[in-house]
C-alpha cells in the first residue's frame, strides 16, 4: 500500500479547522501513551513530533493521509490527558471541541496498565460523543508473550469492548487497525 501523508495545520480550538469534506479520526489518550508515534507508524513516516517526556503534543495537529486505493483521510493527533503542568489540561479544551465535529476516535491505552481510572472515564466520555470508536492497546510489544494473553483479557473486561493491540515499533497491528478505522469510515450515521 503507497500513503501519502502531510501535515496540514495546528489547531488550539476546532472552529480553526478549514471545513473539509474529508473524514476524520481523533487519537485519543493519556499523555505518552503512544498517539503520535502511532500516527507515525500508520503513515510510515516520521510526521509527528513524539517525545519520551510527556506532554509533547499540546495542540491538535492535523495530518492528510491518502492511500492508493482509499478516500483520504485526516488523522488528529490530539494533546494528551493527564498532564498539567500547573495550569489546565489542555486536552479537555481542544478535545472537547474536536469531538463537536464528530470523528471517529480512536482511543489509545497502554497495554502494560489495563482499566486505568481516567482511561476508563474517557472511554465513557468518548462513548458519550463518538459513535464510531475502538480502543487500540498501545506497545504491546513491550509485554512477554505470557503477559500478553493477561493483558488482553484485563484490556477486554475493563472495557467492555474489544481491544486491539498494536505496536508502533515493530508494526504489529497496524493493517488491522487500517482495517478497523475503514470499517468504521464507511459506517453511516
Ligand atoms: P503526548 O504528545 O505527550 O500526549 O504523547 P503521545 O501519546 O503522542 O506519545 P508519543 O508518541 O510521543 O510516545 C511517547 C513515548 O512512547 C516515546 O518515547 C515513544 O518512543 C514511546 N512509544 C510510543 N509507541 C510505542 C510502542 O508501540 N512501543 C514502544 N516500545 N514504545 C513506544
Ligand atoms: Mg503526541
Amino acid at each position: 500500500m503507497k500513503i501519502q501523508a502531510d501535515f496540514v495545520t495546528s489547531v488550539a480550538t476546532a472552529a480553526d479547522i478549514p471545513r473539509q469534506a474529508i473524514p476524520e479520526v481523533a487519537l485519543v489518550g493519556r499523555s505518552n501513551v503512544g498517539k503520535s508515534s502511532l500516527i507515525n507508524a500508520l503513515v510510515r513516516q516520521r510526521l509527528a513530533r513524539t517525545s519520551a517526556a510527556p506532554g509533547k503534543t499540546r495542540l491538535a495537529n492535523i495530518y492528510r493521509v491518502a492511500r492508493s486505493g482509499s478516500a483520504p483521510l485526516h488523522l488528529i493527533d490530539l494533546p494528551g490527558y493527564g498532564f498539567a503542568r500547573g495550569g489546565s489540561d489542555g486536552f479537555e479544551r481542544v478535545a472537547e471541541l474536536m469531538l463537536e465535529r464528530n470523528p471517529a476516535v480512536v482511543l489509545l491505552v497502554d497495554a502494560r496498565h489495563p482499566g486505568l481510572p481516567t482511561d476508563r472515564r474517557t472511554w465513557t466520555w468518548v462513548r458519550e460523543r463518538a459513535e464510531r470508536r475502538v480502543i487500540v492497546a498501545s506497545k504491546i510489544d513491550k509485554l512477554a508473550r505470557g503477559e500478553r494473553t493477561r493483558a488482553q483479557k484485563a484490556l477486554d473486561s475493563a472495557f467492555d469492548s474489544p481491544v486491539l493491540p498494536v505496536s508502533a515499533v515493530t508494526g504489529e497491528g497496524l493493517e488491522e487497525l487500517w482495517t478497523l478505522i475503514d470499517n468504521l469510515l464507511t459506517t453511516n450515521q
